[in-house]
């Protein structure tokens, strides 16, 4: 069955970010402790200044990296991620942070352990649908943003999915849905999910249809079982982020959405 009839039938666990409430978000480690534990998993991708796509949220280093501390990248914590080059990236440590400030209290709580070494690297899109294509699971790929040299990055990431053999077990979504207009041209077979938060197209089904879209990715408080059953009749999925409160992701999950996007598995 492909990611996308799955997502149909509905009831998945989506990691946010991979095991993100236990693990550094977007690391290696928090992919890792996903196996056998949810149905996908969801991460982010921008691409480097020499065009290679990595897996990391923030527009920025500052937050989840230990820039600070690297001599002669300090100043740099506030600029785009498109501005360094991978090996600049490579460079950064995204893990130590998350040890030290144990932003989900999982640490505190013993529900997470602290790793000998707690240093990981930034790790390209390449390294991590390597491994998760190991594990069976599906794969959200949300690209957050392109070089900008946008063909080269559209054919990058259709390269990538289809070298990893993920066309049946992965789906694209993004906040700009000319990323997705441009993904669903190169290569119609990559199915593409648009991510909202503020609002929701008027004609929805229309809107996805004309996409070439599979689903719509919305926010906790956009979601409706009105907007769910609008979609489901006209054989779209819905899913729903990011929901970590258990009594939320139980009712979402009984009225049947495709998949609920949680930081807590
Ligand atoms: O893909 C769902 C969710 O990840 C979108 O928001 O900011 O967590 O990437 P964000
Ligand atoms: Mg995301």
């Amino acid at each position: 069955m492909t990611l996308i009839e799955k997502l149909a039938q509905g009831q998945l666990i989506c990691a946010h970010r991979g095991h993100r409430a236990c693990f550094p978000e977007n690391s290696l480690s928090a992919f890792a402790d996903c196996a056998g534990r949810c149905d996908l998993v969801e991460f982010d991708v921008h691409f480097s200044a020499d065009g290679v796509p990595v897996v990391f949220h923030d527009e920025t280093p500052g937050r989840t990296t230990n820039i600070l501390e690297i001599p002669g990248m300090a100043g740099r914590a506030g600029e785009p991620l498109s501005e360094f080059s991978l090996l600049e990236l490579q460079q950064l440590d995204n893990s130590s942070w998350f040890y030290r400030e144990d932003p989900f209290g999982q640490l505190r709580a013993g529900k997470t352990r602290l790793p000998a070494d707690t240093r990981q690297s930034i790790c390209t899109l390449d390294e991590v649908l390597g491994l998760l294509s190991g594990f069976g699971l599906g794969i959200n790929i949300e690209v957050k943003s392109l070089h900008r040299d946008t063909d080269h990055s559209i054919a990058t990431l259709v390269e990538l999915i289809g070298a990893a053999g993920l066309h049946e077990d992965c789906v694209v979504s993004a906040f700009d849905h000319t990323i997705l207009r441009s993904l669903k041209s190169a290569d119609p077979a990559i199915a593409v999910a648009p991510l909202v938060d503020d609002w929701i197209p008027r004609n929805t089904t229309d809107y996805l249809r004309e996409l070439g879209a599979s689903g719509l990715h919305v926010e906790d408080r956009q979601a409706t079982p009105e907007l769910l059953r609008e979609l489901t009749d006209a054989g779209y999925y819905l899913a729903v982020y990011t929901v970590n409160d258990a009594e939320r992701k139980r009712e979402l999950l009984d009225w049947g959405v495709g998949a609920v996007i949680t930081d807590f598995l």
